[in-house]
């Protein structure tokens, strides 16, 4: 029997369980002994998020492990990939749209469930700095274009050209074909969605994006979107998607996935529903575009799943970074 089954099938007393600090375990009464369900011990702090992002993953889980708080870790973390102006889907530096506007989206979410994001801004480069004032210092949850970005100068922020070079030539050359077709995943990398546990077991988590490269002015994917990219419930665990975000928004993935967990599925199990929630819809088209998600649970387990190659996720624990290979569901193509 495989350690989880077994351990989640174990019925114990309660006298001498050691429970450690990071263990959850949930007892069960009936009328003759107590019925513990636990599950294997999962080393905290812990982070995980969308593609190969070790640097990220990192700086989020060294403030966990110094004390500081989630939200820190998560902001610093996404901070991160919103500076380096190597990864064209995040931050300065990102894909603009087909007019060559960047514009970003962000969102972060608390233990507490509460939630900040920030929709299609320019000129700001740390979208989920935003996005957490709008949680922590705004009566709102979203904040959108102009009034986004005034209100992150209001806040001190410096407003930037979020428009590369590298990015600028890679736009002009796209708009020479004369063929509107928005790419997506065409690196090994898009949005970065992180989740953390921190030394208590407390979840949150966050996202940020410049979205679909060269989508229409105006367009806002599913990483702002609270519930679609990103969603948190401390009690049952957090997950974040990656890749088309209109497929994403039609099934309020993340959403579901928590849901699914809470309904018993593993991180895993519940990523491979979401997925195949998308590719199963009648006349998907799912050939043609990428869906990943990523997840975490209450205790620690983790998941991701993806419709075609090339995603991974990656997780810090214990001191150390693991980039992890995604299962994906369109093997035969
Ligand atoms: N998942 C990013 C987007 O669709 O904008």
């Amino acid at each position: 029997m495989k350690r989880r089954n077994f351990l989640k099938n174990a019925t114990l007393t309660t006298a001498g369980l050691a429970v450690g600090s990071t263990l959850a375990s949930c007892a069960e009464s009936d009328s003759k002994e107590k019925k513990v369900i636990t599950t294997p011990q999962a080393s905290l702090p812990l982070v995980i998020a969308t593609w190969n992002v070790p640097n990220a993953t990192a700086k989020a889980w060294e403030i966990l492990n110094n004390g500081g708080s989630v939200l820190d870790a998560l902001e610093q973390g996404c901070m991160v990939e919103e500076a380096d102006i190597k990864n064209q889907s995040v931050g300065k530096g990102g894909r603009p749209d087909r007019d060559g506007n960047v514009t970003l989206d962000a969102c972060i979410m608390n233990k507490d469930g509460n939630c900040g994001s920030v929709v299609y801004m320019k000129n700001i480069t740390h979208a989920i700095t935003v996005a957490r004032k709008v949680m922590e210092d705004t009566p709102h949850v979203m904040l959108a274009g102009k009034g986004a970005e005034d209100y992150a100068v209001s806040i001190g922020m410096k407003r930037e050209n979020l428009l590369t070079e590298a990015s600028k030539k890679e736009w002009k050359e796209w708009l020479v074909e004369k063929e509107y077709k928005p790419i997506i995943n065409i690196e090994n990398h898009d949005t970065i969605g992180m989740l953390a546990i921190d030394k208590n077991g407390d979840i949150s988590g966050a996202c940020t994006t410049s979205g679909l490269a060269y989508k229409m002015g105006g367009r806002v994917g599913d990483s702002p979107i609270i519930g679609s990219g990103l969603f948190v419930d401390n009690q049952i665990g957090a997950a974040v998607a990656t890749g088309m975000g209109e497929e994403v928004v039609k099934t309020v993935g993340s959403f579901l996935v928590v849901e699914l967990m809470r309904k018993g599925k593993s991180p895993q199990e519940a990523c491979e529903e979401a997925i195949k929630r998308i590719v199963n819809k009648p006349n998907s088209d799912y050939k043609n575009f990428q869906v990943g998600y990523i997840a975490v649970n209450k205790q620690g387990e983790t998941g991701a799943y993806s419709i075609h190659e090339w995603f991974s996720m990656t997780k810090f624990q214990d001191g150390k970074n693991e980039n992890i290979q995604s299962d994906f569901f369109n093997k035969t193509v």
